[in-house]
């Protein structure tokens, strides 16, 4: 997308947001996004889409070049500095939830036509690489209960909470 074509979205997305009451960034932009396509272990990832768009600006810094705006990585923009929108824009739309199944890694070996990707990370790494990678760049919070809190299943499994050992009895004293 062009930067007069992206400043047109903003000033649009400006004047929907004093129309509607709710903060509102434009059409089909949510504010607000609860991330729990996989949880397991862990409880849904309450995600700010509306502060991260107003402190970052820049959607290509997570959607790659999906949106229209420009990939902010130079090493896919070797290739996309020129690629549009796409109709997917969702990370869960691209990035399979289960990507070492034979089906996907077939999938992804024999897709029509042949494009370049062939390592496209899972779902989850997707989502980790995306939030922790620039949070630590940022030095903003990268403990995993800031992003979501271990439910009880994740105790069960990290032998927290309720499941942690008891505090081992106390050794006998030795003998001589
Ligand atoms: C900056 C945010 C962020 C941080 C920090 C973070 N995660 Fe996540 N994590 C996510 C998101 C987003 C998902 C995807 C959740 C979904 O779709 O259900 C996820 C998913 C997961 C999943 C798979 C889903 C599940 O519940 O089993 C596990 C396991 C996980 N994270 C573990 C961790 C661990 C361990 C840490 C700390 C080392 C951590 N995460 C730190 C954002 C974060
Ligand atoms: C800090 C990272 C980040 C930034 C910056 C960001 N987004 Fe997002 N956006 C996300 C995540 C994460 C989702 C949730 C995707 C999912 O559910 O898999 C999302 C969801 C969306 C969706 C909904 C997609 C769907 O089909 O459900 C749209 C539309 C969108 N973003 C547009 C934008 C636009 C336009 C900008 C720039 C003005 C932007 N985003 C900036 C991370 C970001
Ligand atoms: C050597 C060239 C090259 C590089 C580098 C490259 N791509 Fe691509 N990419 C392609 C080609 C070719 C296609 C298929 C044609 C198209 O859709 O533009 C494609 C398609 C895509 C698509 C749309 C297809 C789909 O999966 O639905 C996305 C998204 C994408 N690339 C993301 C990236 C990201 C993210 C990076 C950097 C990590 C990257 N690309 C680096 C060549 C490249
Ligand atoms: C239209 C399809 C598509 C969508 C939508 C998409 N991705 Fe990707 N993504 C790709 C492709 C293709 C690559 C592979 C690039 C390569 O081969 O290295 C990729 C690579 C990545 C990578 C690894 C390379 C890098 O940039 O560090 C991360 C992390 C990532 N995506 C995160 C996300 C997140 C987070 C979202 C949602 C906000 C998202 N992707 C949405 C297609 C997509
Ligand atoms: C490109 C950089 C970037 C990416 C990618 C990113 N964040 Fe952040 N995140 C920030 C910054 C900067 C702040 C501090 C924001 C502020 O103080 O306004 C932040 C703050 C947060 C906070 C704490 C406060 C709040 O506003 O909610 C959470 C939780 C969070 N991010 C979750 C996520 C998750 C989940 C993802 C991935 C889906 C993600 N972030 C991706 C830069 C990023």
């Amino acid at each position: 997308m062009h930067a007069a074509q992206r400043l047109m979205i903003m000033a649009l997305a400006g004047v929907l947001s004093l129309l509607a009451a709710s903060v509102c960034f434009g059409v089909g932009i949510p504010d607000q996004i609860t991330i729990n396509s996989i949880q397991k272990y862990y409880g849904p990832v309450s995600f700010n889409h509306a502060a991260h768009i107003n402190t970052l600006k820049d959607c290509g810094l997570c959607h790659h070049h999906t949106t229209g705006a420009q990939v902010a990585d130079p090493n896919c923009a070797r290739c996309h500095k020129n690629s549009g929108a796409q109709a997917v824009v969702s990370c869960k739309g691209c990035h399979l939830a289960e990507p070492f199944t034979p089906e996907a890694l077939k999938q992804q070996r024999d897709q029509q036509p042949p494009i370049y990707h062939r390592d496209k990370p899972g779902l989850k790494a997707a989502y980790h690489i995306g939030c922790m990678g620039c949070h630590q760049k940022m030095s903003v919070p990268t403990g995993c209960q800031d992003c979501h809190l271990r439910n009880d299943s994740g105790d069960s499994l990290f032998k927290a909470g309720k499941y942690a050992p008891k505090t081992p009895a106390k050794p006998k004293p030795a003998h001589h």
